[in-house]
Parts: C-alpha cells; structure tokens; sequence
C-alpha cells in the first residue's frame, strides 16, 4: 500500500505578512500522517514574481515528505516559469516510487489560462509511456483538468488537445492522472482511469462556497485505487476504483436492440460533401445493418439553407427505419433553425420497449459553441428520473468528453455541469456527434460515443468517413465503428452494463 497526498492551487503571495491557515492545517496534518510522497499540481504561486517564489519555497519546505511540483498557468505569469525552474525545480519530470512512476509534464501556456500539451512536450510524454510501460501504477500528473469538471462555470481552460492525451493516457493503461487549476476538488473513473481533481489547498478563490481541500490517494497492492478527497472542516468524500477485469466481455443472451449512429452528414453542393459516400452508407444500413433506430447526431446539412433541407431529405427519406435527428450548429445557421422545424419537426422522445432516447439541444445558432443551460440540465435529471426504470440514451450534438485530434473550440460551454448530471443520473448510454472524429469510452457507469463524420471530407478521422453501430445486450453495449465506403468495422468499445431489463 502506498499513500500520496495530493495538493494544489496554494496562490502563495509575496506578501510579508503572508500566513494561510489552511495550508499550515493542512501540511501539519500530511507532516502527521503516514504518506509516503507529496505532489503539488500546480498554482504555487499567485503571480509568478520572485518575491512569491522566495514565499513558496519557505513554505514548501514546511513539507517534510518527499515533494513533486509541477507549474500552473499562475506560476508562469511575468515568465515565471523561469523561477520556477530556478527555485522550485524542473518543469517537467519523472518521480519513481516503489511498484510505480509518476511522469509530471508542464501544461501552460505562458500568460494565458488555458492548458496545452504541445508537440515536444506530447512526444516526451508518449516516450516516457513506453519506457515505464512495466510499471504496476503509471500516473500523470498536470495542472489542467481533463475531464469537465462541475461548478465552475463556463467550462474552459481545459487542455486544447484534451482528447489527444486522454486517448495516450489510455492507450498506455496510465492508472491515475492528477491535476489541479479550477480549484474544483473532483473524482472521475474513465475506463480503467482515475481522473483526481484537487481543490483548492490554501487560497480564498474557492467555488460555490467551498472551504480548502486536498485529496488522498492510496495504491493498493492490488491494484485498486482510491481517491480521498478531504477538506479542512474534516469532512470526506471517498471513491474506491477497483480495475477492470477481464477487459474483453463475452456478450450474452440475444441482442435487444440495434442502433445506427450518424453524424456531420453536411449534406450541400460543396465539394467536401460526400454525396456517393453517403449513398453507400444508407444502403449498408438498409440493406445489410437493419438497425431498430438510425440517430443523426447533427450537422445534417452544411448550412441552414432551403436547398440544402432539401437534399438532405432526398438521402434521410430513403432510410427505411425509424429515425431521430437532433441538430447541430451548422444545421442551424441562416434560416436553419425555422428549416429544421418545417422539415423534420422538434425533435421528440422516441420510446422503444425497454429503452428510451432523450434528444438534447446543445447547438447555438451562428457559433460551434454549445450550450446545454441550467433549465436543459434539469430537464434531463428529470428524465433521467423519470425513465429511471428504462434503458435511457441521451442524443446530443456536442461531445461531453474531449475527442481525440479535435481541439476544443467547439466545446459545450455547460460540458461540466452537463456531465455530472449525465454521470449521476446514471445515463445508459449518451450519444454525441461533434469534433469529426469517432471515440468511446465509459465515464462512472456511462458509455459515452462520439460519431465522426459520415460523409464530410473535412473530418478527423483516419479511419475516414465512418458511423457508429451499438449493439446492446441484456448486460453489455457493443460498439463497432463502420467505414462509410467499405463497410469495414472497428471496435470501437465493449462495455459491461447494468441495465434495468427483466429477466
Ligand atoms: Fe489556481
Ligand atoms: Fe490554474
């Protein structure tokens, strides 16, 4: 067993006078307890000036455990980054401890808050996977979040390319990414990933009323970890992940429902848009697939134009089985929000035996941000309460998790608070079609999948234009990615679930 305090966001000023009672509380207390090691995920500093640094190394040194310390975008501020690297020590770097490693990689962006893992940075990263890939316990550690965190407003600021590092930490089976920055305290399991966000140790800006915290970590032996987070007025919230094992299921029984996923069709008379590729994946459906519900998750056509309507409905008439259509931005644009309605209606709840699909509008009309709203968000935990008894599957456009290769510019401004509803209203399955590019995965006990573009040519997506086909079952969801042109399929995820079916 081994036990990590983690810390973050201290904001020590260089006021002469400075004197935080909740960093002295709670450092005495990691000083007291039986921790084996210390990491800081950054905001050391308020501003980044020597005379803070010269505070914060006294006040580190109150620390007497061994200390990893990773900058935040506060400590670069006024080129920080340089004392930080002087005083502190090295802004990216490697930590070994007994059975495990922690790889801490520097997420800022000098004068901005905004998190990146650039292209040297991204590749040292990669380089320090593979070299530590034997290690029982592999953890990252940055300031940025990764995932969208509840509470704190508009999301932003989380790492430009999220998706690009949450696809490598899973691809290299990293067990534990720790981070800091929204001064949020917060714990996710993605796949076999435990995503822990630090609160805010020792400064006043906390969210919601919030008092300073840091969180627990224990490795065990076995390989479960869990996650403490504790604040200063000694109350805990506490989460156990144990891992997945097996990772590959066995479906059983028979198939209970089938569902074809689509999205960025962008249907228009441009010459990015795939007319024959589109073709040929109706066909495939119709013809070969034969899914109990096709779901377009948006972008149907490239923009919100009578012709373009038009022609969309010439492709979407030929699907011969029932169908739910939510849009997304572009199909909003121009005149397209009054289009949408006159040619495919509000999109309405679709009931199906034992499942349920609950459209969500995300896109904004003239903008690729998104926005769900605080009304939206209760309307879904009501759903999700309401229909607590079915299967239930939330379709939306905007993705709730960053995408791998897809920057988050167009990202759902509410993605956080959106998510935590989603996540606690234990969602079966959310279905989201934005970035252009394809991706699964499961958050807490919810299948999250992404579609690319099925027709674009201006996707993400090496493995080209493709859809999504999500084959469930009485205990797991099955997701296959199929190539628009070929028909060729790529598992995309296989997830155990408990769904609320008899029998
Ligand atoms: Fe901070
Ligand atoms: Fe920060």
């Amino acid at each position: 067993m081994l036990r990590i305090a983690h810390i973050s966001d201290t904001h020590i000023t260089g006021d002469s006078a400075y004197k935080s009672y909740a960093y002295d509380l709670i450092t005495n207390e990691i000083n007291r307890l039986n921790f084996d090691f210390v990491i800081h995920t950054g905001d050391v500093t308020n501003q980044g000036l020597r005379e803070e640094y010269e505070r914060a190394t006294y006040e580190l040194k109150k620390i007497n455990k061994p200390l990893v310390v990773l900058p935040g975008n506060h400590d670069v501020r006024n080129v920080g980054y340089k004392l930080f690297e002087d005083l502190i020590g090295p802004l990216n770097g490697v930590y070994e401890f007994r059975g495990g490693v922690v790889i801490w990689v520097d997420s800022t962006i000098p004068d901005l808050s905004d998190g990146r893992v650039g292209g040297h940075k991204f590749r040292w990263l990669k380089k320090r996977l593979e070299e530590y890939s034997d290690r029982k316990f592999k953890i990252v550690a940055a300031h940025h979040h990764l995932i969208p965190l509840p509470d704190t407003g508009r999301e932003r600021n989380v790492l430009y390319n999220a998706g690009d590092i949450l696809g490598l930490l899973l691809l290299h089976d990293v067990n534990l990414y720790v981070c800091g920055h929204k001064h949020v305290p917060n714990i996710y399991r993605v796949e076999d990933l435990v995503v822990d966000n630090a609160g805010c140790t020792s400064c006043r800006k906390t969210r919601r009323g919030d008092v300073n915290s840091y969180n627990i970590i224990t490795l065990h032996d076995d390989g479960r970890i869990e996650v403490r987070i504790r604040r200063i007025t000694g109350e805990e919230v506490h989460k156990l992940h144990k891992p997945l094992r097996p990772k590959i299921f066995v479906p059983r029984g028979e198939r209970l429902l089938r569902i074809v996923q689509m999205s960025e069709s962008n249907v228009s008379d441009r010459m990015y848009f795939r007319r024959k590729v589109l073709e040929n994946a109706i066909r495939l459906i119709n013809e070969k697939l034969k899914p109990d519900l096709v779901i377009h998750n948006g972008d149907l056509v490239d923009m919100g134009i009578e012709r373009y309507y038009e022609k969309a409905m010439e492709f979407y008439e030929k699907i011969q089985t029932e169908k739910l259509i939510v849009p997304g931005h572009n199909d909003i644009t121009y005149l397209g929000y009054d289009l949408f309605l006159e040619y495919l209606g509000e999109p309405e709840i679709v009931e199906m035996n034992d499942f349920v699909f609950l459209p969500v509008i995300s896109a904004q009309y003239e903008t690729p941000i998104g926005v769900v709203g605080r009304i939206g968000q209760k309307h879904i935990a009501g759903w999700l309460e309401e229909y607590r008894e079915k299967f239930t599957v939330i379709v939306m456009h905007h993705n709730i998790v960053p995408i791998p290769r897809s920057r988050e510019l167009g990202f759902l401004e509410d993605a956080g608070d959106v998510l935590k509803v989603l996540t606690d209203g234990e969602a079966n399955l959310v279905l989201t079609g934005h970035g252009g590019n394809t991706f699964g995965l499961k958050i807490e006990k919810t299948p999250v999948v992404n579609a690319g573009s099925v027709s674009w040519e201006l996707h993400r997506n090496p493995f080209g234009n493709s859809f999504n086909l999500i084959d469930v079952y009485r205990d797991m969801i099955v997701a296959f990615e199929v190539q628009s042109t070929w028909g060729t399929r790529k598992l995309l995820g296989i997830w155990k679930i408990k769904a609320p079916f008899e029998g």
